[in-house]
């Protein structure tokens, strides 16, 4: 084990050496022409907020340092910290990332029992160490936060809470986790919920049921994306029929390339573009390679295709930094996204494209989100007073029938 590295020296040194990183350019041989692409990469995401859909920080946080965040510089290196260990403050600097979905994941072995508690915990732990460098994040919960945040150097935080169970089926939790600042739930993860199907545990629903289209136009009242990244293709189609508003895959990539249910098919695809919706790519070698083993290059193709099929307007960047056990060789960590958006130009990619891939798409997703949100506020809509049907969450041995 890891032996403790105490900060001790608290905010004030902190500071000054986020200033280091932060003046440390990408080292960069701008006469090699090879490179040309990357400093314009650089040069673009520096002026465009580069907007991750998925970072699993806060879960590595958890599993390797108990959430004690004061005990740890995370802006220095932080490698020997954690398992996976994509993410600290210098490499995200170096990456140029604009905007972050922090995820607050809770594990499905918690379904039923204390996922509540789980997913408020993995909340406050994002919000500490926001709050501890902030000179790096900037707690955001809206698409002109996240501006305004980027023109002042800092980087949008948003709390992206993932998996259906932490809301223990429960309209008024929904809204709860809204009001901490949750900005979208994503429906399930790897397990079913008593209201959706997972993208591969046995489809019990058959997609939504009644009460999971209640949830998804609940989301749509709030103003909360609804994330379709982990679920199943029928809960994928049925939440594109029933919302109101845009939708997103915060980590998801192509089925046509590698045939795994965690992708997202081309019908779905086709569906996202007409919603106005927008796909965030995830890295996983598995998922983009369908191997063990990726390259920049595989990743740049399902980027490709979800070009070629609808179109640059619904493509974003989901990458799943510590949440994925491998990652593509050319992407190891959050320093690298420049790369990505380098080789995309080596393809022919117009710079207004990248704009979009980056982080327009996403902010025009969350305007329109916020937007039909106030309208029907305006219109006088109150909030969805349904309570799930007890039958359906009989097996809770920790619901007390209150
Ligand atoms: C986290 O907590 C567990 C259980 O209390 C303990 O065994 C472990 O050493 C702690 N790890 C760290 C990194 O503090
Ligand atoms: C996996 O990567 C190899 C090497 O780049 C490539 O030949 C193969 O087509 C890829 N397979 C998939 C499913 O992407
Ligand atoms: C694929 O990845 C595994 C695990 O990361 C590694 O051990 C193996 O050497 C890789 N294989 C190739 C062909 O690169």
């Amino acid at each position: 084990m890891v032996s403790l590295q105490k900060s001790g020296t608290g905010i004030l040194a902190v500071t000054a050496v986020v200033a280091v990183a932060i003046a440390v350019p990408l080292t960069v041989n701008k006469n090699s022409p090879e490179n040309s692409n990357l400093n314009a990469a650089i040069q673009l995401l520096e002026q465009t907020p580069l907007i991750d859909g998925h970072n699993d920080w806060t879960t590595s946080m958890r599993y390797s340092l108990n959430n004690s965040v004061n005990e740890y510089t995370l802006d220095t290196d932080m490698r020997e910290y954690y398992t996976p260990s994509h993410t600290d403050i210098p490499r995200l600097r170096e990456g140029r990332l604009g905007a972050q979905f922090w995820s607050c994941f809770v594990v499905c072995s918690a379904q039923q029992k204390d996922a509540v508690r789980i997913g408020l915990e993995q909340i406050d732990v994002m919000k500490r160490f926001i709050k501890l460098y902030p000179d790096t994040f900037e707690f955001v919960t809206t698409a002109d936060g996240i501006e305004a945040a980027f023109s002042r150097k800092k980087i949008g935080s948003l709390i992206g809470v993932e998996g259906g169970h932490i809301i223990d089926s429960s309209l008024a939790t929904l809204r709860m986790f809204y009001d901490m600042g949750a900005r979208y739930l994503t429906l399930t993860h790897t397990c079913n919920t008593p209201w959706a199907d997972a993208s591969d545990d046995g489809y019990p629903h058959n997609g939504l049921t009644e009460f999971g289209k209640s949830l998804v136009l609940e989301m749509n009242r709030l103003g909360m994306l609804v994330d379709l990244a982990h679920v199943s293709t029928e809960v994928m189609k049925q939440a594109l029929s029933v919302t109101q508003a845009p939708v997103i895959f915060s980590h998801s990539s192509v089925r046509a390339i590698c045939d795994v249910q965690r992708n997202v098919p081309d019908d779905v695809m086709k569906s996202l573009a007409q919603n106005g919706g927008v796909m965030m790519i995830n890295f996983f070698p598995n998922y983009v390679n369908c191997t063990d083993n990726a390259t920049l290059s595989n990743v740049a193709d399902h980027f490709d295709y979800v070009k070629t099929l609808i179109g640059a307007d619904h493509i974003g960047v989901g990458a799943d930094y510590d949440g994925i056990p491998r990652t593509p060789e050319g992407l190891e960590d959050v320093s690298k996204y420049p790369y990505l958006f380098a080789e995309l130009m080596e393809r022919g990619w117009k710079d207004e494209e990248l704009k979009k891939v980056a982080g327009l798409n996403l902010l025009r997703v969350m305007r329109e989100v916020e937007r039909i949100a106030r309208e029907q506020s305006d219109e006088g809509l109150l909030p969805n007073e349904e309570f799930i049907n007890p039958v359906d969450v009989k097996e809770n041995p920790c619901r007390s029938g209150f």
